[in-house]
């Protein structure tokens, strides 16, 4: 059988140990390490695909839940597709709807089946499994489908936490079972365990022995201080092995992003950049910039002058703050389009320091100009 999805590593930084590479899917190729920016409901909020494909986005995510609840699954399939669906034709990976089910809905029950919950929209009562989730993902038509896992928040108690890998990996196996379209979508299984070496490394274990093309580490940035992310990533990295991509999931802050790559991930993906762009607040070299701000209402450069996208070099913090202010929708295009340029860039110039032996360096230069090292 062929494997719908590849890894090639193209080399390792000597001075941080992160990888560069490529990911080889059937709707094409991305480098990484990526940021995949996401589009929940089959759009990346105010972007034409047009307009993604310009600003350098090689893949995209968007999510189960939200399109199994609308349009339905069933319609995206009737259409050919994601792909065709959304006008959307470079890799798409779904997250599985383990997730959402947890952070979106209430009255959920956990069983070893899979999860009663209710309708985040309409309080209908539904049911999601692992079976289901395959089901899912299998007419969405995603490059990448993600195992239906359990998530669960942090902190959490060791016990709780060992029964949920547990039970996370037994429901990994039933959807390597249930995947029907294993020669041209890939199952990438998500590693759990929150704070815990031991279960970190029993969750990353059971999955390997399963053999997936991939594997994602989940259950972080789920409030979780950023010292105990990395040591997580510090202690799960090991297991997983190294001619599989790595996808550290939810995660989007310039910093994390970073950080992450230092300690060998490939992919992340997070709404950061979308969501706080549509309440006006702008990722910069500098730092966070809040253009409602009255001290920009004046301000005719641009948002970064480090810059050059299409917004920075066109429109300036004036004119931006004014169409956010009156809640102009062109102003959250303008706002979206630059911070998912600012991730995919940083990315960009990530992989340039790991060609160049120096992404610790590069660490320090970009910490320094963001704010991060200020006291
Ligand atoms: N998105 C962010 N974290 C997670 C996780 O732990 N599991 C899944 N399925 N999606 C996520
Ligand atoms: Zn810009």
């Amino acid at each position: 059988m062929t494997e719908p999805i590849r890894y090639e590593l193209i080399k390792t930084c000597k001075q941080s140990g992160a990888r560069l590479g490529k990911l080889h899917t059937p709707h094409g190729t991305f480098e990484t390490p990526m940021f995949m920016p996401v589009g929940t409901l089959a759009t990346v909020k105010t972007m034409s695909p047009e307009e993604l494909k310009e600003m350098g986005a090689g893949v995209i995510l968007s999510n189960t839940y939200h399109l199994w609840l609308r349009p339905g699954h069933d319609i995206v399939k009737e259409a050919g597709g994601l792909h065709k669906f959304m006008n959307w034709d470079q890799p798409i990976l779904t997250d599985s709807g383990g997730f959402q089910v947890f952070s979106l809905s209430d009255l959920r029950q956990i069983e070893e089946k899979g999860v009663h919950f209710r309708n985040h929209l309409s309080g209908e009562k539904l049911f999601l499994s692992p079976e289901g989730a395959m089901d899912i993902q299998n007419a969405l038509g995603s490059d990448i489908m993600m195992a239906f896992d359990e998530c669960p928040p942090y902190p959490a108690e060791y016990d709780y936490m060992k029964s949920s890998v547990e039970r996370t990996s037994r429901w990994a196996e039933r959807c390597l079972t249930a995947h029907a379209r294993k020669d041209v979508q890939g199952l990438f299984g998500i590693v759990q365990g929150g704070e815990y070496e031991e279960l970190r490394k029993q969750s990353a274990q059971d999955l390997v022995s399963l053999d997936f093309p991939g594997y994602a580490i989940g259950g972080l940035s789920v409030g979780e201080p950023k010292d105990v992310m990395n040591r997580v990533l510090d202690f799960t990295t090991p297991h997983l092995p190294s001619d599989k991509p790595r996808y550290l999931m939810g995660v989007g802050s310039p910093d994390s992003l970073i950080d992450g790559a230092i300690r060998g991930i490939d992919m992340f993906d997070c709404v950061l950049p979308t969501r706080i762009a549509r309440n006006g607040t702008l990722m910069t070299s500098n730092g966070r910039l809040v253009v409602r701000n009255a001290k920009y209402a004046r301000d005719f450069g641009p948002l970064d002058e480090n810059c050059d996208c299409k917004v920075c070099r066109n429109y300036s913090r004036a004119y931006i703050r004014h169409l956010v202010k009156a809640n102009e929708t062109f102003g959250f295009r303008l706002t979206t389009y630059h911070n998912l340029y600012f991730l995919l860039n940083l990315m960009k110039q990530v992989r340039q320091a790991i060609m160049d032996d120096r992404l610790l360096d590069f660490k320090e230069e970009f910490f320094e100009q963001y704010g991060f090292n200020k006291p």
